[in-house]
């Protein structure tokens, strides 16, 4: 069985509408999946909901429904942003599912058969309005704030999972594998966050508190705590216990944001891991976060951008293109309507959009719609060739160390190159030519541009599916499967029909 490249997304909660944080991330691996597949690299695309927890019960409360009512419409919100961004995810696991639930009790099982949980007495303060334990650094000038209500000293049993015995493996861990989590200074978070002795992690919350969550398999009063529900599902979405398994584990990437790096995805998941004997996941790649005015975009604070009205607006490629080229993956970025505009207009509008309805419309007007022989025997066409030969193994190079930005950069400045080239060659004032040279010169800056075009073309493909469909569709070509193949430049379209001319981005 071959291994395929096993991606997946944190899985969103259940507990909101999606915003752009969590459409950017699933843009982001879908981008690196699509670029996988035009490699020739077979992948295995998997993102979800997470769906237990007290937020979900006390959201569902609230409405006066039931958590699973609830869960059930909000994974139909997010079901329905994964289509409208043409996302090509291969499964989507939702944690209420049964073969994540019993994966789940599988995995509780044989720990707690092998004496990594154990079951222990904890004593704390417990905010009942909070439903949550506190610690004494939670008070403010010696006193517990207004907002957790009456707190009280309380011993609870709980079933703890043995996350210290593994601190200093994790450690050695993380210093031998350079890669295993990028971009390379996330790393320090976490090591600065293990210079700290480790707590055994509790992974039980009792029923009366909460009873939205997978049960103990070893103890029906307790439901499991949400992390160790929720990391799990990278392995039950590829069925761990069954022969298939092998197919995709260990996960080749993980794309997470930055603020569930540490401690689920940095600590509780590679030590579970190594408790539970599986190999570790090759790389978590951790982006950072959409701000507005200077602070996370998310539920709680409402400053939130709807990324289904932009879609509607402007359609789904200029988002995709947008905040793939707005924000240096691993890095945060301010959302801002007005570069997006901008960048509609300067990038998409003038730069490709022109380009593409210019270049049809003269092929057309000047050449009966057929692609004519480019002779590249001057300087200005061997300028505009080295700049493709040059700039191809760097974007793809940019594309592979997920520099995307940089690397639909090096595009759009070659995109730029087949617009200045134009200018230079003036095929309008060729066209009005009768001498032959001047024809000849015609159908070769056409020719060259309809070629240097469809290349372009070819490395938008993982960003702008659409777009790129649209456009090969009109030069009759299928969508590229392909990169080696297809980006060469050869004049392949000489002699084949161009359909007729696209507005690919009105105003
Ligand atoms: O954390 N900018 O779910 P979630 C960029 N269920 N990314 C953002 C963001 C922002 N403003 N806000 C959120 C959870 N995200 C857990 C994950 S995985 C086993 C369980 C990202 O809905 C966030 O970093 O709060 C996370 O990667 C994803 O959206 C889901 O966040
Ligand atoms: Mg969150």
């Amino acid at each position: 069985m071959n291994k395929a490249f096993y991606l997946t997304t944190a899985i969103d909660y259940a507990n909101g509408s999606p915003h752009l944080g969590h459409a950017y991330e699933k843009i982001l691996a879908d981008v690196i999946a699509r670029t996988n597949r035009l490699n020739r690299l077979e992948t295995h695309f998997v993102t979800g909901l997470d769906e237990h927890g007290q937020k979900v019960q006390q959201g569902a409360e609230k409405e006066g429904v039931t958590p699973q009512e609830r869960c059930d419409r909000i994974a139909k919100e997010f079901l329905n942003l994964l289509q409208e961004l043409n996302i090509s995810n291969d499964d989507y696991i939702r944690t209420t599912e049964e073969r994540h639930k019993k994966v789940v009790s599988h995995l509780l099982t044989d720990l707690f058969d092998r004496g990594e949980i154990y079951k222990a007495e904890y004593s704390g303060f417990y905010s009942l309005r909070a439903e949550q334990f506190l610690q004494e650094k939670d008070k403010v000038n010696g006193k517990w704030p207004e907002i957790y209500g009456e707190v009280t000293e309380i011993t609870e049993s709980n079933y703890f999972f043995k996350l210290s015995k593994y601190q200093d493996w994790l450690v050695k861990y993380l210093n031998d594998n350079e890669d295993f989590i990028v971009p390379r200074f996330r790393k320090n978070q976490v090591l600065e966050f293990l210079k700290e002795p480790l707590n055994d992690l509790c992974i039980s919350r009792p029923k009366d508190r909460l009873n939205w969550g997978i049960q103990l398999p070893f103890d029906e009063g307790y439901v499991t705590y949400v992390w160790f529900d929720a990391l799990v599902n990278y392995i039950s979405a590829v069925g761990y216990g069954n022969e298939s398994f092998e197919k995709y584990w260990p996960a080749d990437l993980h794309v997470i944001g930055k603020d569930i790096l540490a401690p689920p995805h940095s600590i509780y998941w590679p030590i579970m891991l190594k408790a539970a004997n599986l190999p570790m996941p090759k790389q978590i790649l951790a982006h950072g976060w959409w701000m507005s005015s200077g602070e996370k975009m998310s539920k709680s604070t409402g400053e939130v951008i709807d990324p289904l009205s932009l879609i509607e607006q402007r359609g789904v490629d200029p988002f995709r293109y947008f905040v793939m080229r707005e924000m240096t993956v691993g890095q945060d970025a301010d959302f801002s309507l007005d570069r997006f505009e901008s960048r509609y207009k300067t990038d998409l509008g003038n730069d490709l959009g022109n380009l593409v309805s210019r270049l049809f419309h003269m092929i057309a007007t000047y050449e009966n719609g057929v692609v004519p022989v480019a002779e590249l025997n001057e300087e200005f066409e061997q300028k505009l060739k080295s700049h493709f030969e040059e700039m191809k193994p760097k974007a793809l190079d940019l594309f592979n160390n997920y520099q995307f930005n940089l690397g639909l950069d090096q595009i759009f400045v070659f995109i730029r190159g087949i617009n200045k080239y134009a200018d230079e060659r003036k095929p309008w004032k060729l066209a009005k030519s009768d001498n032959e040279e001047d024809k000849q010169k015609l159908k070769t800056c056409l020719g060259l541009m309809v070629e240097s075009l469809r290349l372009a073309i070819q490395l938008l493909a993982p960003v702008m599916p659409d777009v790129h469909g649209t456009v090969n569709g009109l030069m009759g070509l299928p969508p590229c499967e392909n990169w080696e193949k297809d980006l060469i430049l050869d004049f392949r379209l000489v002699g084949k029909s161009l359909g007729e001319k696209p507005i690919l981005f009105p105003r």
